[in-house]
């Protein structure tokens, strides 16, 4: 999808279908819609419907004109943003995506977007931007008979500093297509990425965006003594692969590194400790941490921000097989640490504990990691909101931060000694599997063990990393959940 910036007045744009947004200003039993542009001949085109009461404003409501008097335009879209107090930049996120969704199945490819003045122009420019590339992407690689609804080319109306506007729209494709670059990966079933075609497309991407990138086999990571990892990866007959890629611009403060370790699971079984069959297929999207990851990666490179950052990737599928690890097997840690294996299923942690060990070994003094870690995050959570665990608050009111400039949602969780203690072993250092209750919370305990002092936040998001149905804004299937934040949050870093 291309898009551009346009400086013209709404109704001197000439295009396909340009939307704009309506809010209901009224109180609670009365709807007062007005319309979010200061465009005359705009409100006079929408005069008609609104006072015949059949728009109300209400979230992602669509109405559309055809051939509006004295518009440029073909048709006019009002897209409904609800009441208008509360309207806020990640509301438009969703708009835009929403009005690209409403119109690409008619057959529309190029449309335009009025950015609503009550908003600050340049943070209402690149939500809307970030939205509609949110909104262009559809899972339908595999359908033979895929229509190719696509916008092909979308434009944002907007009004203030050309320059500024121009460099919040560039940075918002940069985030909007890395974003979908993520899901684009998770969409793949694990017979179309396998940790080696997965390691692939990493050194592919590193390669287009000028990222140093390693890619490293089963030799390394027993080299490395990668204990845990190897524990999950020996089971399988595709090859595992550890990732690696480097960011280090020159003049970045030479103490600071951050670490993104993703969980790579290119497909989990359970291994011995197997999956029922029903809903098994869905663990195609268990690399969806490392996606993320990656997705961020490519970002950051664009985006040049002044800060050094290592992302490692561990990639491996979770089989039963021969050559499977078995329940009561002890594995080493690369840390040294010892693991009893209690749950094979408790695979992604495994992999992690090397990942976050490894990254400290590299020089990383920030860590993040990202994983569809547990079942038990969506007990807690749902589909809303992704889980954060943080040792360090200031970590935590960084990425917090972050979160209001991606319109991200995470829920922080606890960490603390009561739930290390379900991970302790009689025989070992640690097990991998502790109680069923608070299970998101115990597997986060689990790897602090690993994180150790170094400042740490832990993204659950095996719940938000898959849409299970459609929305307006969102086709269902992968979502590329955490990418904007991680993006929001290395751009932010300073020290
Ligand atoms: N990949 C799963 C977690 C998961 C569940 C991701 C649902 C996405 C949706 C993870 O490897 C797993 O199997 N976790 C177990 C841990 C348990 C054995 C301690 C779980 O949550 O049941
Ligand atoms: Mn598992
Ligand atoms: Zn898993």
């Amino acid at each position: 999808m291309k898009t551009n910036l346009s400086f013209a007045h709404p109704a001197e744009v000439e295009t396909e279908c340009l939307a704009v947004v309506v809010l209901d200003n009224g109180s609670k039993d009365k709807p007062d819609v007005a319309v979010q542009s200061n465009d005359a001949a705009v409100v006079a085109a929408a005069a008609a419907v609104i006072a015949s009461g059949e728009v109300t404003a209400k979230p992602a409501e669509t109405t559309l004109l055809r051939s509006p008097e004295k518009l440029k335009a073909k048709r006019l879209l009002l897209i409904g943003g609800g009441k208008a107090e509360s309207f806020s930049a990640s509301d438009l996120r969703k708009l835009a995506g929403a009005v690209v969704r409403a119109l690409k199945p008619r057959g529309i490819r190029s449309l335009a977007f009025v950015a609503p003045d009550s908003l600050n122009a340049e943070e209402a420019v690149k939500a809307i931007v970030e939205g509609a590339f949110v909104g262009n992407f559809d899972p339908d690689t595999y359908k033979s008979d895929r229509k190719d609804q696509q916008i092909d080319s979308f434009t944002v109306v907007a009004t203030g500093d050309q320059k500024k506007l121009q460099q919040a729209h560039d940075e918002a494709v940069i985030i909007g297509e890395s974003q979908n670059f993520t899901r684009d990966l998770v969409n793949e079933p694990s017979n179309h990425m396998t940790p080696t075609i997965l390691a692939e497309r990493a050194k592919k991407m590193a390669k287009e965006v000028g990222l140093k990138c390693e890619t490293y086999g089963a030799d390394k990571i027993k080299e490395l003594k990668m204990g845990a990892f190897w524990g999950v990866a020996q089971g399988s007959d595709e090859p595992p692969a550890l990732i690696v890629l480097q960011y280090e611009p020159a003049g970045a403060p030479a103490n600071i590194k951050i670490g993104l370790v993703g969980k790579g699971i290119t497909f989990d079984t359970g291994g011995i400790s197997i999956k029922p069959a029903d809903g098994m297929e869905k663990m195609k999207y268990d690399m969806a941490g490392g996606a993320a990851m990656l997705g961020a990666m490519r970002a950051i490179a664009l985006l040049k921000p002044n800060v050094k950052v290592t992302c490692i990737v561990c990639a491996t599928e979770n089989m039963p097989s021969g050559k499977a690890q078995k329940p009561g097997d002890i594995q080493t840690a690369m840390s040294g640490k010892t693991i009893e294996i209690i749950n094979t299923d408790a695979e992604g942690r495994l992999v992690l504990a090397d990942g976050l060990t490894y990254a400290k070994e590299l020089g990383c003094t920030h860590l993040i990691d990202a994983a569809t870690l547990t079942g038990a995050v969506v007990v807690a959570l749902g589909y809303a909101n992704a889980g954060v665990f943080a040792n360090d608050d200031k970590m935590y009111e960084r990425f917090n931060a972050a979160l209001s400039k991606s319109g991200e949602k995470f829920w922080r969780l606890p960490l603390g000694d009561e739930y290390l203690d379900n991970m302790r072993s009689n025989i070992a250092d640690l097990v991998n599997a502790g109680a069923r209750w608070g299970g998101a919370s115990n597997a986060a305990a689990f790897l602090k063990e690993f994180a150790e002092d170094t400042p740490w936040l832990h993204l659950d998001i095996a719940g938000t990393a898959w849409m299970e149905d459609t929305k307006p804004w969102i086709a269902k299937g992968p979502s590329g959940i955490a990418v904007r934040t991680l993006i929001e949050f290395v751009r932010d870093f300073k020290g």
